[in-house]
């Protein structure tokens, strides 16, 4: 059976609600309307009460990425089928450009490994190294049709970090190509200053973490950026930003698309005196209740333009208590919560959720190219949809999980699991 009809269901888009059947035929939304006539091999789904919104899209993923200490825990297939299980068909994931790897190699080489996925992927492309060839080839990636990509002004160790001027160098053939550049906005001079000291009194507890990377290494880096994107005219997008600061210097660029993570809005960093505190440790670390607040604030009043969650999980024992801050692998996960946990709050502070689909669906389906493939539910669309019961709102959903990661950062906020998920209508 190729066809569903999802009747009587209250459709959520960007720009509004409305109360409409839809049909859904070969993988696309082909009818949405008061649909009569569709024939009897159909499946029907009553969805009266229910919320439908469009598929979601998580536009910052790691799926198993190598880093020093290991991979991070999910691989395509597993990270793909929680992500779905909570409502998002979608994710846009980074590719690791290896020593010695022409961006083209590290492309195909990630594309590889996405093939496991049950959702769709698509690609931004990091660029950690800087050289001629690097330059060279970012016409051709742009031609292929991969055309975000992403550079880190700190990681310097790492040997990932990008310098200033070497930013603008990478976003002048950007912009001439028409492409966008995505940035890990932490200043490294600042992070170094900071960290240096602690690490030579052996103050190594999950806690210093936020210490040894400031609130003010956001701002240092964020300034810097918006004035590369004045002077280059480049679009920036600005990953996972964190601070009051840093978002009240960044809304001032009309250059500067600007994405925060539920991490950010809902943590502070008191988890860090936590027993499990170091399972928080990701760069940039989470921060002081006021800048979650100005964070929510830029959520409200449209500063902030995406919601998406920087998934890179870790298992308990990937990141066991004791071990320096500086040693703990960096990330949490978060792509199979993102959406129920941000329903929840949406709902809870009486949101309106057409807001909620902007940042989690349509912005991010715009911003990368998607739209109106996804990011909507309109006729020609992907049927990619999600079907939810608002009074499913519940603090007891660690059982809805399917992720193989066995921690989780948001236990105890409440979640909205959705009743139904469909991929290109299944
Ligand atoms: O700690 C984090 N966020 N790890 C993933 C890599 C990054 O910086 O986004
Ligand atoms: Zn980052
Ligand atoms: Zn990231």
């Amino acid at each position: 059976m190729n066809k569903t009809l999802l009747k009587n269901g209250i459709i959520v888009n960007a720009d509004g609600k409305q109360k409409k059947d839809i049909l859904l035929e070969n993988g696309k939304i082909s009818t949405i309307g008061d649909v009569k006539d569709f024939g009897n091999d159909v499946k029907i789904i009553n969805c009266a009460d229910r919320l439908i919104f469009p598929g979601m899209i998580d536009a910052h993923t790691h799926i198993g990425i190598p880093i020093k200490a290991g991979n991070s825990a999910d691989d395509f297939e597993s990270g793909s089928k929680s992500a779905l299980n909570g409502g998002v068909t979608t994710i846009i994931d980074f590719t690791v450009l290896d020593k010695d790897q022409s961006l083209n190699e590290s492309v195909l080489e990630r594309q590889r490994l996405a093939e496991k996925s049950v959702i769709d992927v698509s690609m931004h492309c990091n660029i950690t190294r800087f050289d001629k060839n690097i330059l060279n080839e970012i016409p051709e990636i742009i031609k292929m049709g991969i055309t975000s990509f992403k550079v880190f002004t700190t990681y310097k160790e790492a040997g990932m970090m990008l310098t200033y001027n070497e930013i603008e160098e990478v976003a002048k053939i950007i912009t001439d190509n028409g492409g966008l550049l995505m940035v890990h906005a932490e200043d490294n001079d600042v992070i170094e200053k900071s960290s240096f000291p602690l690490i030579q009194r052996k103050l190594n507890e999950p806690k210093y973490h936020a210490i040894a990377r400031p609130a003010e290494s956001e701002e240092v880096a964020v300034e810097k950026i918006a004035n590369i994107a004045e002077r280059t005219e480049c679009d920036f997008y600005l990953v996972h930003l964190n601070t009051a600061n840093g978002l009240g210097i960044a809304k001032q660029s009309n250059k500067l698309f600007i994405e925060t993570c539920p991490q950010y809005l809902l943590l502070d960093d008191s988890v860090y005196e936590r027993a499990d505190g170091q399972m928080y440790v990701a760069s940039p670390p989470l921060r002081k209740k006021e800048d979650c607040e100005a964070l929510w604030q830029g959520v409200m009043d449209g500063s902030i333009d995406v919601i998406a969650t920087d998934h890179c999980p870790f298992m308990l024992k990937d990141k066991p208590p004791g071990i320096p801050f500086q040693d703990i692998p960096n990330g949490m996960g978060g792509v199979e919560t993102l959406f129920p946990i941000m329903l929840a709050q949406f709902l809870k502070r009486g949101a309106d959720l057409s807001r909620l689909v902007q940042l989690i669906s349509t912005n991010p389906a715009k911003i990368f190219n998607l739209y109106p493939q996804k990011g909507k539910i309109a006729v020609g669309s992907d049927a990619d949809l999600v079907v939810v019961n608002p009074e499913d709102i519940t603090e007891n959903w660690m059982d809805k999980l399917i992720s193989k990661i066995d921690w989780n950062a948001y236990i105890g906020f409440p979640a909205i699991f959705p009743n139904e998920v469909f991929h290109k209508g299944k």
